[in-house]
């Protein structure tokens, strides 16, 4: 396995990753509001065996023993998101105090223990009461978000240096609201393209407003990136590829990178310009800190009658959510981006795998596949560092099994399995190989890293 010590840098930063409504429950505690999650898992049929993140791990009141639990593990780093209902239960307006009161707890825990915050904004969480003015496709909500931004900072930039401001808009934007799947569960592709922009939009604000209130934050936005490869190498597969590049990457990291939306993706989707207003791009385009990319699997794509389409590897390894096991491709989405847009600098936010842990007899979780994926996927890390990409962390999904959106409890993506019956927390044998890891990583001689020193 490629997993040499020296192609990382000294300074890289191992962390594990969760978000607010996965993992928090304490759902009508201290004066949250509801979200359009609390209210998409009320609707029949939307959530797998009717879950809700009502409870989901009970972080809400067992972090300090989940921060213990991250200590044990050596974890330099822990990124979770801020549940904007428990700021502003009713999206905008008066701000509860007791909601932030618990991220300051979680933060002075998390440096007592010597673990650096990474604090994510939004994980989909949107207060019910702006999806009830009009949610994301209207304008209104990206201005309640730099609000939001700007009184989160003012009360935890002190002490956090790390911001993301946005989770996977693409995921937000398209499976929340173009095919239904989930929060809020509208399906129209013009609200999918108008949530898109103002997530877009709202992100630069944002930046501002963390950067307004806590001048040393460094400050980045998380996308979901994946290769597309070819199924061919016909002109036609090609152009496929590249299309479904568009509307999955390209769409979002132009207009950071470059301002502008790519010309190929304004050319097939009207949908896109009404809603950019002047200065709306050169606001999405502030100059970042980092790029976070999350990353699990990679896709195959075919020229098809109806456009493009995915093609399954019926070869090729699949995790319990079906995607393919394709550590590759995670280095090649690193050294692209790296090549094409020039991040200052790249944080892996997650990776991971679910499979269908079970306790064995004597009550541990043997999840080998887990620990073969992150290995293989922790070393093409390794290997786009040494191509040179500007890589300085990388989090594991996750630290805990949690409410995995519309699959509800039934997929597993933790290192630590979660008894939901009991919220008992068992560190899985993928948990210890980490630990291994890091710790190994702590005590490797450190060779000069050129990306260190740049
Ligand atoms: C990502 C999400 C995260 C988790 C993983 C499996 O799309 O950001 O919350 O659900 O997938």
């Amino acid at each position: 396995m490629t997993n040499d010590p020296s192609s990382f840098p000294s300074d890289f930063v191992w962390g594990a990753a969760t978000a607010s409504y996965q993992i928090e429950g304490a759902a009508h505690e201290d004066g949250r509001g509801e979200s359009v999650w609390d209210r998409f898992c009320a609707t029949p049929g939307k959530v797998r065996g009717g879950d809700t993140g009502e409870v989901a791990c009970d972080f809400y009141h067992r972090y300090p023993d989940d921060v213990r639990l991250m200590k044990e593990l050596g974890l330099d780093a822990f990124r979770f998101s801020i549940a904007w209902p428990r700021v502003f239960p009713e999206g905008r307006g008066t701000v509860n105090e007791k909601g932030l009161d618990f991220y300051d707890r979680l933060v002075d825990e998390l440096l007592g223990a010597g673990i650096e915050p990474f604090a994510t904004l939004f994980h989909w969480d949107t207060p019910q009461a702006l999806e009830d003015a009009g949610g994301w496709p209207a304008r209104e909500t990206a201005e309640a978000f730099a609000e939001y931004a700007e009184v989160v900072a003012a009360r935890l930039g002190d002490r956090v240096r790390h911001w993301i401001t946005h989770n996977e808009p693409w995921v937000y934007a398209w499976i929340g609201h173009a095919w239904g799947l989930h929060a809020p569960g509208r399906t129209n592709e013009a609200d999918a393209v108008a949530v898109a922009h103002h997530l877009l939009l709202s992100h630069g604000w944002a930046v501002e407003a963390i950067r307004r209130a806590s001048p040393d934050a460094r400050v980045g936005i998380t996308l979901n990136l994946a290769q597309f490869y070819p199924a061919t190498d016909t002109p036609e597969d090609e152009a496929a590829a590249y299309h479904r590049d568009g509307q999955d990457n390209r769409w979002f990291l132009d207009p950071i990178f470059r301002g502008s939306y790519p010309a190929d993706l304004l050319e097939r989707n009207e949908l896109v310009g009404p809603h950019v207003r002047d200065g709306d791009l050169e606001a999405a385009s502030v100059p970042l800190d980092f790029l976070g990319i999350n990353n699990y699997s990679r896709f195959i794509v075919a020229a098809g009658a109806d456009g493009p389409k995915t093609v399954g590897n019926p070869d090729a390894q699949h995790t319990d959510m079906g995607w393919e096991v394709y550590p590759d491709g995670l280095h090649d989405v690193l050294v692209r981006v790296a090549r094409d847009y020039e991040p200052a600098a790249i944080y892996i936010t997650e990776n991971g795998a679910a499979f269908p842990d079970v306790r064995v007899h004597d009550g541990a979780v043997h999840d080998v596949e887990r620990t073969a994926y992150l290995e293989s996927y922790i070393g093409a890390v390794g290997r786009a560092i040494a191509g040179g990409a500007p890589v300085k962390g990388y989090f594991v999904w996750s630290l805990l099994d949690n409410f995995e959106w519309a699959f509800g409890y039934s997929k597993r993506f933790g290192i630590v399995y979660v008894d939901f019956p009991t919220l008992g927390r068992v560190p899985k044998d993928s948990f210890y190989w980490y630990r291994d890891l890091l710790a190994s990583r702590r005590s490797a001689p450190r060779p000069p890293s050129p990306i260190a020193a740049a």
